[in-house]
């Protein structure tokens, strides 16, 4: 007989506060029951970043509020699961704990068994979610905290070929609209600013493309975009509708030619070890960006891989992945007790060498 699981996940390790019911029936598609989000940008953007303790705060008032209503979507009573999953890091340390210490609570008052997540292994597990993916496969994670290229091999196997070594693409975008007075999140705004710009008219650096590996690094632009605003505000007294447009667009232009050509990179070294040319998965939240999905998709094309990337809403933090993510481990075996810990940092590939830097929202994993 097939079974079935059903699996209430958690998140709040960053500035989302989310629940979600995810069910599988044996080995088919898995089906997201419900799936709340609650952001928290108003409490943040009087501040120009998240600050972790007004974070940690906003997520353990909203925990609870958010499960009710996960169940309530779903339909299901807490007597209908079969676990709790959530995230145990990486991540804001107040916020991981507050969601871990809200699972330990329901897992205590109903014997429901707990499983932590890694949160970036929720992000690298939805291509499976959502398109039933199979191992193994190449996985971007570009979000406002991390990025990273991971071979993806199962639910708590994967390896690393690369990641930034000093901010994640998100941070850039977002340290850009900063720098240019748009609103945050960064990315949405420089995007919309950036189709009506030349991305000729500045010429960004290309950072890392003369190292053969994996590795990038996005601090530089965020510098170099800083001295090209001062120097146009300076001739002209000011900066343009149309300056901003062209600084967004040239910045893009770069962190589009910097992913485009460290994946092609990835996809080669990938092939050295496995045969078969593989799926390229891309999530995170930089993964909603058209003008880099679309790099992405022709550096795939070209070398003959296929490209998926999640719906929107799931490639953003939500806590359907956690969810799903949990389950993976579950039916693999794995279960977690009341000694569970919240891990501020948590790489996901443990035998990697620690990639050097840390950027604005903590150390890369
Ligand atoms: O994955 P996510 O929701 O949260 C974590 O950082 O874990 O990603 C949020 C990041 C923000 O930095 C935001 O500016 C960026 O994703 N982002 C984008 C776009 N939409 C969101 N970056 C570039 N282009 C976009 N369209
Ligand atoms: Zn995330």
């Amino acid at each position: 007989m097939t079974q079935t699981l059903t699996i209430l996940g958690l998140e709040s390790s960053c500035d989302d506060t989310a629940a979600a019911v995810v069910q599988q029936n044996g080995d088919s598609l898995p089906k997201v029951l419900s799936s709340i989000v609650f952001g928290q940008n108003e409490l943040h953007s009087a501040y120009g970043g998240i600050v972790p303790e007004i974070a940690a705060r906003a997520h353990a008032e909203k925990l609870d509020v958010c499960v009710r209503e996960a169940l309530d979507q779903s339909g299901l009573t807490l007597s209908d699961l079969d676990a709790i999953a959530v995230t145990a890091g990486p991540g804001l340390i107040g916020g991981v704990l507050s969601g871990v210490m809200c699972a330990k609570g329901i897992s205590a008052a109903t014997g429901l068994p707990l499983v932590g997540v890694n949160h970036l292994a929720g992000h690298a597990l939805t291509p499976r979610l959502t398109d039933a993916i199979a191992y193994p496969y190449l996985m971007l994670l570009v979000s406002g905290g991390h990025c990273q290229y991971l071979i993806a091999r199962g639910p708590e196997d994967f390896t690393r070929l690369g990641g930034t070594i000093d901010d994640a693409p998100g941070e850039a975008f977002d340290k850009t609209a900063r720098l240019l007075g748009l609103p945050q999140p960064g990315g949405p705004s420089v995007q919309a600013e950036a189709e009506i710009g030349d991305p000729k008219r500045f010429r960004f650096p290309r950072p890392m493309l003369d190292r053969p590996d994996c590795n990038l690094s996005f601090s530089g632009l965020k510098t170099a975009l800083m001295r090209m605003r001062d120097q146009v505000a300076a001739e002209k007294n000011g900066l343009t509708r149309q300056d901003r447009a062209d600084l967004c667009a040239g910045f893009q232009a770069a962190v589009v030619d910097v992913l485009t050509e460290k994946t092609r990179r990835a996809i080669r070294l990938y092939l050295e070890e496995n045969p078969a040319t593989p799926t390229v998965a891309v999530a995170g939240g930089v993964a909603a960006n058209t003008a880099i999905r679309s790099g992405l998709e022709t550096v795939c094309s070209e070398l003959g891989a296929a490209f998926t990337a999640p719906p929107l809403h799931l490639c953003t933090d939500n806590a359907a992945m956690i969810a799903y993510a949990g389950l993976e481990r579950f039916k693999a075996g794995a279960c977690d007790g009341m000694d569970l810990t919240a891990r501020p940092r948590w790489p996901l590939d443990q035998t990697s060498p620690a990639i050097l830097g840390s950027g604005k929202k903590g150390a890369k994993a």
